[in-house]
């Protein structure tokens, strides 16, 4: 009988319960028994977080948002945050123990469901000769190698959504509202929810604005009778003169942080076209919450698919739907392939064609 262990790491995204159960339903049915590691790597380097899963214990997480066995975005084992006696935090490669533990449990391989930094982790491990399948996971959809990630429609679902809400109040006050939404490198989260959602402008990391531009459209609107404004602002979008917003850092984090984009847009706005502006951060509500019936069943799709691969020992490697069908593509080439915003891309091009701006 094989023995498997699944993790989840990074941050959450809708779908994860799904590709659990889809992982323990299939297993199962090959006779195989699986436990989770809770928090990414922590169950696998204290064996008392490691928990046994059988189909009884996932019958209902399907449709629930977050992820039962916990996820962390400090959980690298090869520089993870450990804190000595004296109380100080000090940052140690514990993959030999993790490797070690693995081993001793008489694992048959590690389902790592993940974004691109678990990747590379599972991808280092599987060099240090731990049999390591992916599972692919973001909200921001910006893996080359999968044609789509769950999570992204659920996200993209919940900023439209917001959207849409907010034309009302910002029609009743004749306000500009900026939206700040996910999307760090990409920002298809942006550009499908603000094209969706009816907004004036959006802004991507892909697109460097000029806020002098955003402006002009607003007061263009207002020329045109239009005395109201939705700007949808990626969180790692670019104006010309300045670098990415970011938050402190975090010890332990293998990313910065980002964040306030979205009230300096604000600020701007309010100065130079002295409009009444407000702006929200919509933040963690886009990776809250139950997955889209889109995001469960391609999520479902992934856990089935990966167990596949278990079973004809592809190793290294990661799920990936390559539409209709799914695929193995290697970890290696998983990880260094970004799917950015393409500036001939149709949606571009709508969005354009529609009145929307984009600060160039
Ligand atoms: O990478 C996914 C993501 O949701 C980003 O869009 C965001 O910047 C980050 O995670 C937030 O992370 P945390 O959950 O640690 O605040």
């Amino acid at each position: 009988m094989k023995k498997i262990v699944i993790s989840t790491g990074g941050g959450d995204a809708p779908g994860l319960n799904a590709v659990i159960y889809a992982v323990v339903k299939s297993a199962h049915l090959r006779g195989w028994e699986v436990y989770g590691s809770r928090s990414g790597y922590k169950g696998l380097l204290e064996l008392d977080e490691l928990v046994s899963l059988t189909p009884e214990k996932v019958e209902d997480i399907t449709p629930t948002g977050g992820t039962i066995l916990g996820s962390t975005n400090k959980g690298n084992p090869f520089a993870m945050p450990v804190e000595n006696q004296a109380g100080e935090t000090l940052i140690r490669n514990v993959s030999e123990r993790i490797l070690k533990n693995f081993n001793r449990m008489g694992f048959a391989c590690h389902i790592a469901v993940g974004g691109d930094g678990t990747l590379e982790i599972a991808h280092r491990f599987a060099q240090l000769g731990m049999p390591v399948v992916g599972v692919p996971k973001t909200i921001d959809n910006d893996l080359k190698a999968t044609n789509l990630t769950f999570g992204f429609d659920t996200a993209v679902s919940t900023a439209t959504g917001a959207l849409d809400r907010l034309h009302s109040t910002a029609k009743s006050h004749d306000r500009v509202m900026v939206v700040e939404v996910m999307g760090r490198e990409s920002g298809w989260i942006a550009l499908n929810s603000g094209i969706s959602g009816g907004a004036d402008v959006i802004l991507i990391p892909e697109i460097i604005f000029d806020i002098d531009k955003v402006c002009d459209k607003i007061s263009d609107n207002e020329l045109h009778g239009k005395d109201y404004a939705i700007v949808v602002v990626a969180e790692g979008a670019q104006e010309k003169e300045c670098d990415v917003f970011c938050r402190e850092g975090e010890v332990g984090r293998q990313e910065v942080v980002l964040g306030g984009i979205g009230e300096w847009v604000a600020q701007k706005i309010r100065e130079k076209t002295k409009k009444d502006t407000r702006s929200l951060v919509l933040g963690h509500l886009q990776r809250g919450g139950t997955p889209t019936t889109f995001d469960r069943l391609l999520a479902l799709r992934f856990g089935a698919a990966a167990v596949r691969l278990v079973e004809s020992e592809t190793f290294d490697h990661m799920v990936a739907l390559a539409t209709p069908d799914m695929k193995a593509v290697p970890l290696a080439e998983a990880i260094t392939s970004r799917r950015k915003v393409n500036m001939d891309n149709d949606k571009v091009m709508t969005a354009r064609e529609i009145g929307i701006c984009f600060g160039d």
